[in-house]
């Protein structure tokens, strides 16, 4: 992935936007489509349109960005994200967080489906993303030649989801009786599920919610110095001594289930940088 084909899909992008300028990145996770209903959408593109972009595979995902408002602030959402299990590689799936930070977005916010490891969560809680695990990954779209232009060779990760909009989050959850939580996220690539001698091993090692997307995401956006929120909904418990077998229905209805809490605060927090650089 050179730098000249993220400029060349940014281009593209622009001149198909007359030059939207969007404030923020939003990625929506599996079953976490419903917020682009609160988007006034501009424009539309289709994935398959723009040059360099790889395609959406997965049913549940639609392959699209799309620009508008919401909470008067101007986004990109991706509709559909590239997972590494699809048979992509990191920088494929990382490629639209490039091509965003070229566009101008000033922080990115992630959403995911994950599987709760913590013994005080439950199925559709909220899960803000503190910090993360991401050694399991056998990828990494930050080896290879450094896009010096846009980044360190060696990015800190001391902070890689930004402390102050982690609190926010959380106090705009509390604020709205939300169930959410600080916590780790450890990825892995699925696209199989865990075993209980896995997720065993993820909750010693830290974890709070295990999933398969996001870290690849969020390194990049890292290196770029873009600040990060993450918020997982929790679909599944995965305590090992009570797993249940995992049904991808279930997944689904859960995240449906939350995915009204999760649009709540993605828009606070939206409305909420707003009036901070209004300062
Ligand atoms: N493991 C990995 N990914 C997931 C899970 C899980 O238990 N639940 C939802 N996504």
């Amino acid at each position: 992935m050179t730098l000249q084909q993220i400029q060349e899909a940014a281009e593209f992008i622009q001149q198909q936007t007359n030059g939207f300028v969007p404030q923020a990145g939003i990625i929506l996770g599996t079953g976490l489509g419903a917020l682009v209903q609160d988007i006034s959408i501009e424009f539309t593109i289709d994935y398959a349109g723009i040059p360099h972009f790889p395609l959406s595979t997965v049913e549940s995902h639609k392959g699209r960005l799309l620009f508008g408002t919401l909470s008067d602030k101007k986004v990109v959402c991706m509709q559909g994200r590239f997972h590494y299990y699809e048979g992509y590689t990191m920088q494929q799936v990382t490629f639209p967080v490039r091509v965003m930070k070229l566009l101008g977005i000033e922080q990115l916010i992630v959403s995911n489906a994950a599987g709760g490891l913590n013994e005080h969560y439950q199925v559709s809680d909220l899960m803000i993303i503190s910090d993360h695990i991401g050694l399991f990954l056998p990828e990494n779209a930050l080896i290879g030649t450094n896009l010096s232009t846009l980044g360190d060779r060696f990015p800190d990760m001391s902070e890689p989801y930004d402390a102050s909009l982690v609190s926010t989050a959380l106090d705009i959850a509390k604020a709205n009786g939300i169930r959410a939580h600080a916590g780790v996220y450890a990825s892995v690539t699925g696209p199989q599920l865990e075993t209980k001698a896995e997720y065993r091993m993820l909750r010693l090692l830290g974890a709070d919610a295990v999933g398969m997307s996001t870290v690849p995401e969020v390194i990049v956006a890292r290196h770029m110095d873009l600040p990060v929120v993450g918020i997982s909904v929790i679909t599944d418990m995965c305590i090992p001594e009570q797993l249940e077998k995992a049904e991808i229905q279930k997944i689904l209805t859960a995240a449906f289930k939350a995915e009204p809490n999760m649009t709540l605060i993605i828009k606070k927090l939206l409305s909420n940088a707003e009036n901070r650089s209004n300062k």
